[in-house]
């Protein structure tokens, strides 16, 4: 069974990895223009040209090898159907799609784990040096990383396996919310790799569902275009997003503004967590992993209050002691702070 954040119960949910700031100003008169162009009305442009074009401009790539897709969600998918790899070995814990549609195709899963050290959690390169040697099987690691909010330099990545027989895929859902990372695509990504974004989610509008698809090898872009559906993004979708990302400079600063008000709450939780004897683990991104040996007993408690977190029994290597806490509006978290040191008390 597929497990995600999200719980429609709580009154205040943390279990969801949203951008706290919520959607740009001007989206709903952007969607409301949209409706009245007729949008819904007609079949998008099946070659999403305005969109490509929209996507490219933003991220500075050359749009010829980009596929949009229906949210990072539906790369990640096509990525796999087109390339159909024997194995794929995945830098866990992560996300847990891949797994899950690697297991449902009968693809060979093989889990390579982050190394710890005191610091917490880290990306030990040679240990994929035996799955890189192979030429049917697909590397995936996600970059920040869900749910440990760890970012590795794409520079060390692109040295140790852009030599590799086998593909890459970095899935990059986070990277416009991650304070130390660079947005734009690298001109210079290695022919091997597969870039996997979303869109949607930095927007705060998931519901759009737009994310999109890099490589640089033209046979598997060719391939990935030819199984997408024609339409396979929504045409108030396309509208709404092509219109925003056509207002560089707003959104920019969107992206700006949202990262800065993570890092400033993130701290703030962060600070509080400790100070309640909760562990804390590094995070780049707009969500903390969190530790203590009492986390299930906490996890009730916040329930009983109507705050609901992460639990992270359906990640690799990580057990009850862990959850995954997504930054909320600055109340919010305060909010969560009273409520863990109520919790902590039972
Ligand atoms: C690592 C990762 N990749 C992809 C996705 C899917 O993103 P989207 O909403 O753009 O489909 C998620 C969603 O939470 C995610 O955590």
């Amino acid at each position: 069974m597929r497990f995600h954040g999200g719980n429609e119960r709580a009154k205040i949910d943390f279990s969801v990895n949203l951008n706290p700031i919520g959607p740009p100003p001007r989206a709903y008169e952007i969607a409301t223009n949209c409706l009245k162009g007729g949008v819904l009305e007609r079949y998008p442009d099946y070659n999403y040209r305005n969109l490509k074009r929209a996507i490219s401009e933003f991220y500075k790539f050359d749009g010829a090898s980009l596929v949009p897709t229906a949210g990072g969600g539906e790369a990640i998918n096509l990525a796999i159907f087109a390339f159909k790899p024997r194995r794929i070995a995945i830098v866990e814990p992560s996300y847990g799609e891949y797994e899950d549609l690697a297991r449902a195709l009968g693809i060979e899963y093989s889990p390579i784990f982050y190394r710890r050290d005191s610091k917490g959690f880290y990306l030990e390169l040679s240990d994929l040096e035996s799955t890189c040697k192979r030429e049917d099987a697909l590397i995936v690691i996600t970059n920040p990383n869900n749910p440990l909010g760890l970012y590795v330099d794409r520079r060390r990545i692109y040295e140790s396996l852009s030599r590799c027989e086998a593909k890459v895929m970095v899935d990059e859902a986070y990277r416009e919310l991650c304070n130390r990372c660079y947005i734009e695509i690298d001109r210079d990504l290695p022919e091997n790799f597969i870039v996997v974004r979303s869109i949607s989610k930095w927007l705060s509008l998931p519901g759009l569902r737009i994310g999109f698809l890099y490589a640089r090898d033209g046979e598997l872009v060719e391939k990935i275009e030819a199984i997408r559906q024609p339409w396979n993004i929504g045409g108030l979708s396309e509208c709404i997003v092509s219109s925003l990302l056509s207002m560089e400079r707003e959104m920019r600063d969107f992206i700006e503004e949202s990262r800065m008000y993570i890092a400033r709450e993130r701290e703030k939780l962060e600070r509080g967590l400790r100070s309640l004897g909760i562990k804390t683990y590094e995070s780049a991104v707009n969500f903390i992993l969190a530790e203590s040996p009492y986390m299930k007993n906490i996890v009730f408690e916040l329930e009983r209050e109507g705050i609901a977190v992460r639990k992270c029994t359906s990640f690799k290597g990580l057990g009850e002691e862990y959850v995954r806490i997504g930054i909320r509006k600055s109340w919010e978290n305060e909010k969560l702070l009273e409520s863990l040191e109520r919790a902590m008390k039972h």
